[in-house]
């Protein structure tokens, strides 16, 4: 029977939800105070792990594969890796440390050689710095917006020569972390002002970039070469979020305003787009997966620019895979879309995975069926 290892990253118990009593969260609802002891990033600091139930559902799904041994991907992962010796590891750490963190858990198991799934350490390092992100993207002549990025007050010049209105997020974050409606700024103040709150809180540099006001997609990805298919869009309905609230998806639209027990209705899976600009999207996300060199699955953000072009934002090479459909979780509704269970989506990433580095799975062999059948789905959705 085949041995999978299942590598996590699991959020500490206090954390599985944000603390409704955080500066940041009193913040959101119009109080100032910010206490000395509870900096703004301590809401937000294990955002990106996993929950013990994300992960038992993962385990599920990948028991009917094989025999599942968790990996907790601490600082006993390389050893426990070394001698539990999978077949091959599932993996979804987000990582402990530093801005290369996404990148360790795949490293080490190239180090001690065994196979894993997903993207290799250098993509899973690329995507999480926003710029050297958008400097391929650029290479590769795929839209994304102008930006320059800020080390210190003292760069901040540099942003002058972008037209306004500017957007200004942490360079390495996900999960919506140190995004609020300040980080739009209207003028070159505010710039500073929210630039130098986010240097001085998050501890890295700051992304600064203008603004796209178009609408907002995130695209699964699903497959590799010229079968990676993009499943159905994910649309973003911003006029869902509390009054007052500027159109984008902030931390608060993300973990304080969307709630299992009062689910935001923000997302529309499959998105009502022309068939142009659907075509338009896909390729765009396509062409990013391929130049970032992502493999077996990914999510990717798009925005419209002032004329209507789908513009890069970031992509995700360790997507969220939250199991509850109330979670909101945008690269398991996007399969649903497809008709693709949570579990046969987690079966296809590690199928994936399994047959690019000629590891023998039990059991059939859905690709490349499974994402030939997200094509039915799609069509019957009039998507394809
Ligand atoms: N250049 C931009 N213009 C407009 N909105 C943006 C821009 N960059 C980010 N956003 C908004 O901020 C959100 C979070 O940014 P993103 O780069 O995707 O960070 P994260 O890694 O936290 O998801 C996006 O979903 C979008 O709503
Ligand atoms: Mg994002």
């Amino acid at each position: 029977m085949t041995l999978i290892g299942l590598a996590y990253n699991q959020k500490p118990e206090q954390q599985t939800l944000p603390i409704s009593s955080s500066a940041d969260v009193r913040e959101a609802e119009g109080e100032n105070s910010r206490s000395e002891e509870e900096p703004p990033s301590s809401r937000d600091e294990f955002a990106e792990w996993d929950s013990p139930e994300t992960i038992t559902a993962v385990e599920s799904a990948l028991k009917k594969i094989g025999k599942v041994v968790r990996l907790e991907a601490d600082e006993d992962f390389p050893d426990r890796l070394r001698r539990t010796r999978p077949d091959i590891v599932f993996n979804i750490a987000e990582g402990l440390h530093g801005v290369n963190r996404e990148a360790h858990v795949p490293a080490i198991c190239e180090f001690y050689g065994v196979p894993y799934s997903g993207s290799d350490p250098f993509t899973l390092a690329l995507c999480l710095d926003k710029a050297r992100t958008k400097e391929t993207l650029n290479f590769h002549r795929i839209a994304t917006a102008p930006f320059t990025v800020v080390h210190s007050a003292g760069d901040l010049e540099k942003a002058r020569a972008l037209p306004l209105p500017l957007f200004v997020k942490p360079l390495h974050e996900g999960s919506s972390k140190g995004i609020t409606d300040k980080n739009l700024c209207w003028d070159y103040n505010q710039l500073a002002t929210q630039t130098e709150f986010l240097l001085e809180n998050y501890h890295q540099p700051v992304l600064v970039e203008q603004y796209l006001p178009g609408k907002e997609f995130t695209c699964g990805v699903l497959g590799n070469g010229d079968e990676a298919v993009v499943l159905p869009l994910v649309g973003m309905n911003f006029e869902t979020l509390p009054e007052g609230a500027l159109p984008i998806y902030s931390f608060d639209a993300k973990f304080v305003w969307d709630r299992p027990e009062n689910p935001l209705d923000i997302f529309e899976c499959p998105a009502k787009v022309s068939p142009t600009l659907r075509s338009a999207i896909e390729s765009t996300v396509l062409a990013a997966y391929h130049a970032l060199g992502c493999r077996d699955w990914a999510r990717v953000d798009i925005r419209l620019d002032a004329a209507g072009v789908p513009n890069l934002i970031e992509v995700n090479p360790l997507p969220g895979i939250l199991p509850n459909p109330e979670d909101n979780s945008c690269l398991p509704k996007a399969a649903r879309a497809a008709g693709i269970g949570y579990d046969e989506l987690i079966e296809s990433c590690l199928r994936y995975a399994a047959a690019r580095q000629g590891v023998a799975l039990e059991g059939r062999q859905k690709f490349p069926s499974t994402a030939m059948s997200a094509q039915p789905a799609m069509a019957a959705a009039g998507l394809a």
